[in-house]
């Protein structure tokens, strides 16, 4: 292997992809056993690597100098190999710190919160420190000498002004999880979540909506990876790299989702635009009928609303997928559940095409939707629904080729 990254597992790593958009360079992952890791690194047989958990602490006993910055944090991610000898480095350092200034918060006399003990908690107190924050709280599941609990942070530091979650609580397929509630801190400035998928966490997202600058981890990922390819290959990039590499990932990631009233042509609209996009296209309507194997009048009159719309929620919440953006069409009433709402914003981006109410047509196929009076009735309810979740409103008048390209562009702003 001449550049990669080490880990016991892998299977999540966006790593080599990351890699891949800074240079023509090989980068492969490399899962090791516990008890290979001393062969490994023993036998020098690579140029530079990235170490993952759970080596970012085993590593070092095999290394012949370490960075003032890795020996002071206990942990490195990122070892080169010059001439035989190999250097140990904390890019990670870096990469939280680039997040941290991307959404403008500063530390300097404030109460942090790390919310986990492991490695990279470690660094997260480093970053804190070095950014000169006032006080510096770890905080622990279990009682443990230099931590606090999480009862005792909601207890007794309701103060805290950042938070920084290290946990992996409310990484994929767990969604649905906070590692603690925010309601508890009236004085928050900041929340930062190492957890890059999804690409807004729960937290994440209960932060921005309480108005609170909040930040999940790619832009970190991205940050240490630029940062250890400059010292694998001892050139430093243009300064917009990292924010490059973020944004190409973020939209290769986030699926587009569209929203709106029935017949409104969220499924014409949204096969045409992942044909033209190359992007794989899920209808949640269709899944649904197939998941429940009758027609969606069939489900309404054997079953019920309710029991269709927890089908639909539940159809929902499996389709955020990791890492592959999609082209979404959401059955119109969707949006009525906030939970759907989340769950479609963790990993997508929400477009609401807003079609004409005279062009809204009845249909026998639609429960809801079987005559004009019952558009008219629904759209009074929901437009401003839709135009609430919606990231962007595409006019929705225009042909189905006119209106995926409405979105398209947007996309691509
Ligand atoms: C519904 C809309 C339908 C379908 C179901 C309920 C609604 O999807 O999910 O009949 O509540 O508006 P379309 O918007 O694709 O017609």
């Amino acid at each position: 292997m001449q550049y990669g990254c080490i880990a016991e597992h892998l299977g999540h790593s966006f790593s080599a992809r990351i890699h891949r958009e800074l240079g023509d360079y090989p980068y492969e992952l490399c899962e090791l056993a516990p008890d290979t890791l001393g062969a490994f690194m023993n036998a020098h047989d690579f140029c530079g690597i990235n170490v993952t958990i759970p080596y970012k602490e085993a590593v070092i006993p095999y290394l012949h100098a370490l960075d003032a910055g890795a020996e002071a944090i206990g942990a490195v991610n990122t070892v080169v190999n010059r001439a035989g000898k190999l250097y140990g480095y904390n890019t990670d350092f870096y990469g939280l710190s680039a997040l941290i200034a991307r959404i403008g918060l500063d530390l300097c006399g404030k109460k942090v919160a790390i919310l986990g003990t492991g490695g990279t908690s470690r660094t997260a107190a480093a970053v804190a420190r070095a950014a000169k924050a006032k006080t510096v709280l770890r905080v622990s599941r279990q009682t443990k000498a230099g931590t606090c609990t999480y009862e005792e942070l909601c207890r007794d530091h309701a103060d805290t002004e950042i938070l920084i979650n290290t946990t992996p609580v409310g990484m994929y397929p767990r969604l649905e999880g906070t590692p603690v509630a925010l309601s508890h801190f009236p004085q928050l400035a900041g929340v930062v979540d190492a957890v890059y998928n999804p690409l807004r966490s729960k937290l994440i997202l209960e932060a921005k909506k309480r108005g609170i600058p909040a930040e999940g981890g790619l832009y970190m990922l991205v940050a240490q990876a630029v940062r250890a390819s400059e010292l694998f290959f001892d050139k430093a990039y243009p300064a917009d790299t990292v924010t490059r590499v973020f944004e190409t990932l973020q939209r290769e990631m986030q699926s587009i989702v569209l929203v709106g009233m029935p017949a409104s042509g969220k499924s014409t609209v949204g096969a045409h635009l992942a044909r033209s996009m190359g992007r794989s296209f899920l209808d949640i309507d269709a899944m649904i009928v197939e998941r429940a194997g009758k027609s969606i009048p069939a489900i309404f009159s054997e079953e019920g609303e309710m029991a269709f719309r927890d089908l639909e929620s539940a159809v929902i919440r499996e389709t955020i997928a990791p890492g592959t953006g999609l082209v979404i069409a959401t059955g119109g009433g969707a949006i009525l559940r906030e939970e759907n709402v989340e769950a479609l914003r963790q990993n997508g981006r929400l477009y609401f095409l807003d079609r004409p109410l005279e062009a809204l047509l009845p249909t026998e196929d639609r429960p809801l939707a079987s005559s004009a009076e019952a558009i008219r009735a629904l759209y009074a309810v929901r437009e401003p629904i839709y135009r609430a979740c919606a990231d962007a409103c595409i006019p929705g008048a225009g042909s189905v080729e006119e209106v995926a390209n409405l979105i398209e562009q947007e996309w691509n702003t």
